[in-house]
């Protein structure tokens, strides 16, 4: 497996593995790899003959306020478990030559990234959008893969690359989680040991959701105030937000008709989760 630093180096490489009609699957992460992440490599590995994983913790996409300085990072620990899901190569560019002087060119994807995380993170969704671009220009792949854990994400990422022409196949895989549930997420190793049990209430409130939906429940809010009531119940917790969306515009629903998702955002402790479910997919939990 190589390392390459230079977006130079990456071009050039990508470029001659085209050339050689070769097909580049891509993961773009920020590193501190969980069970999540290398789902996504797998599935990298499958589709295509040479997979690339980039890890760059993107400063564009985290608020002042943000966890961008202590973000967890262990590149050596990464590296390995690159290696055992045979990835191909890891690409980790640097600040200086991703952003530097003078840099001022932005992707915005307008109205999906407004509702849910839009709010509360009001500069995220560009930040992502804006280095995605970059990561498809520099690793040419012919195939992305994006987990659904972050389905605004998803859905944002799918906007542009339709909306921009780029010719690229993005796949969303299933989120993966722990045995009791918990979504794997990098920020969990945030949580208090107090505040573990708390951080299942995300998932066991989705469970709540799925079952209302089975028994033929279709009003959104109904919905939610089970939800809202069942996190609340829980110590530590806050929610940021708990609502119901279409899953192509990710406007709010009122009774669930065309696909929808619920999706959540909540603090546990300083810690903030996110979890989602899309009514009527398979929920392992
Ligand atoms: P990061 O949080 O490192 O996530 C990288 C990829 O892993 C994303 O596609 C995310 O949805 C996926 N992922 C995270 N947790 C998962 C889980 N439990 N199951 C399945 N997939 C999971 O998302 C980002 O980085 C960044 O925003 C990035 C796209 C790299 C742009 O900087």
């Amino acid at each position: 497996m190589e390392s390459v630093r230079s977006i130079k180096e990456m071009q050039v490489f990508s470029e001659s593995l085209r050339n050689n009609g070769k097909k580049i699957s891509f993961v773009p992460t920020m590193g501190y790899f969980h069970e999540g992440h290398l789902s996504l490599m797998k599935e990298g590995k499958k589709r295509g003959d040479c997979l690339v994983v980039s890890i760059y913790v993107n400063p564009m996409q985290f608020g002042p306020a943000e966890d961008f300085t202590r973000y967890p990072r262990d590149f050596e620990r990464d590296r390995k478990l690159a290696e055992d899901v045979k990835a191909d190569v890891i690409f980790c560019p640097e600040n200086e030559e991703m952003y530097p002087e003078y840099y001022q060119t932005f992707v915005d994807v307008e109205e999906v990234t407004k509702n849910l995380c839009g709010f509360s993170r009001p500069a995220h969704f560009r930040g992502v959008t804006t280095v995605c671009a970059k990561l498809f220009h520099i690793v040419k792949p012919h195939v992305a893969i994006f987990g659904k854990k972050d389905f605004q994400q998803l859905v944002t990422i799918k906007r542009m690359v339709q909306d921009l022409n780029i010719v690229l196949e993005v796949v969303g895989m299933p989120t993966v989680r722990e045995t009791d549930g918990l979504a794997m997420s990098s920020r969990n190793v945030y949580l208090k040991a107090q505040e573990r049990e708390s951080a299942l209430s995300l998932s066991r409130s989705l469970v709540i959701a799925r079952k209302l939906y089975e028994d033929g429940l279709r009003d959104s809010g109904k919905i939610l105030r089970e939800v809202r009531k069942y996190i609340e119940g829980n110590p530590y917790t806050g929610i940021d937000y708990a609502k119901i969306c279409d899953t192509t515009t990710l406007k709010d629903v009122e009774y669930l008709e065309g696909e929808a998702v619920l999706a959540l955002a909540v603090k546990v402790g300083a810690t903030r989760l996110i979890d989602n479910y899309v009514f009527g997919e398979t929920l392992d939990i």
